[in-house]
């Protein structure tokens, strides 16, 4: 299968690793000139945690490139698909710029964002695409520019993407969607095709509500939120404000949303989120896909949700 995966980033790294290992003809599409260039001389790694062999890729079975000449290289030699791994805020800023070259195109296009918000944007944006939404929980770290350590197996769930309602689609009768998935259980992934793949981004949204924001700001592991009754208090009404906003939506959540996100945080004890990592790293986080997306909810549905506006605030001040 051709594929070109857009961010080489953790998850970015990971796939293109994996699938290019497993014979499909990868193209990876990078933010950074530099780790453009590394991967072109030193070809990329994934490394695991416990004892498995890596999976070493040299430069020569795939193409790396910048993100900005992609819709170029796209127009004049098509893939089966085109895998979004960039975060929310790249895919907002700098890639409508060329994405929309494509909007004639019937473009096949996967997306793998934390948070809400940007499906709509490129539904919008490109009229004529096939739009699918991946829900992910594989945990995977970038070592270096050319190296990720896959730091925790998970699942992929896959679900249609359809503007006209916003909601997911059937996706069983999906031939397209069906090879992907294939592809992706021979590249060493639990991959799954579903109906209810909002119902996940919605599940995933109230987890990373919860967890992101504060291990970002107290700077913590995922599972030293737990350690006290303070932050577990905290935790709690950032969960209550969200389920409220919810309610309001008319969004359903799992009976047991709350004893989830405390499970997430013992099954992740270890890692830094990701938004942890991006404000290690000096990058702009996703705050504003994922509880700002909460406060514009509760906007939308006339009520306030002053706690994670507030949280929104303290995470996009962290560094300014
Ligand atoms: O964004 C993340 O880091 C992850 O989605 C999660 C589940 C919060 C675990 O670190």
């Amino acid at each position: 299968m051709k594929i070109d995966i857009i961010g080489a980033g953790s998850l970015g790294l990971l796939l293109a690793g994996r699938l290019i290992q497993t014979g499909n003809d990868v193209r990876l599409w990078c933010r950074g000139v530099e780790q453009c260039q590394r991967l072109g001389r030193d070809g990329l790694t994934v490394t695991y945690e416990d004892e498995r062999e890596p999976i070493t890729i040299s430069e020569d079975q795939f193409v790396s490139a910048p993100i900005g000449e992609f819709a170029g290289a796209y127009l004049e030699e098509p893939s089966d698909w085109i895998v979004v791994t960039v975060k929310q805020n790249t895919l907002h800023n700098d890639l409508p710029e060329f994405l929309s070259l494509l909007k004639e195109e019937q473009v096949h296009m996967i997306c793998f964002q934390n948070g809400t918000g940007h499906m709509e944007m490129l539904g919008g944006m490109l009229p004529n695409a096939n739009l699918y939404v991946a829900v992910t929980t594989e945990a995977a770290k970038r070592k270096s520019l050319t190296e990720v350590i896959h730091a925790g197996a998970g699942e992929v769930w896959i679900g249609k993407w359809s503007l006209g309602d916003g909601q997911a689609h059937s996706i069983h009768n999906d031939l397209k969607a069906n090879n992907l998935i294939e592809v992706l259980i021979m590249a060493g992934f639990a991959a799954f095709l579903s109906n209810e793949v909002d119902t996940m981004i919605y599940r995933k949204l109230l987890i990373n509500a919860v967890i992101n924001p504060l291990t970002a700001i107290w700077r913590i592991p995922n599972g030293e939120l737990l350690s006290s009754e303070q932050r577990l208090q905290l935790m709690k009404e950032v969960f209550e404000e969200a389920i409220m906003v919810y309610d309001f939506c008319e969004i359903t959540y799992d009976k047991d949303a709350w004893d989830n996100i405390l499970q997430v945080c013992r099954l992740t004890s270890g890692n830094i989120s990701s938004m942890l990592a991006d404000v290690l790293a000096s990058r702009t986080t996703e705050i504003r896909w994922i509880n700002g997306s909460l406060v514009e909810m509760a906007e939308r549905s006339g009520v306030s949700a002053p706690l994670n506006r507030w949280l929104c605030q303290l995470v996009e001040g962290i560094g300014v």
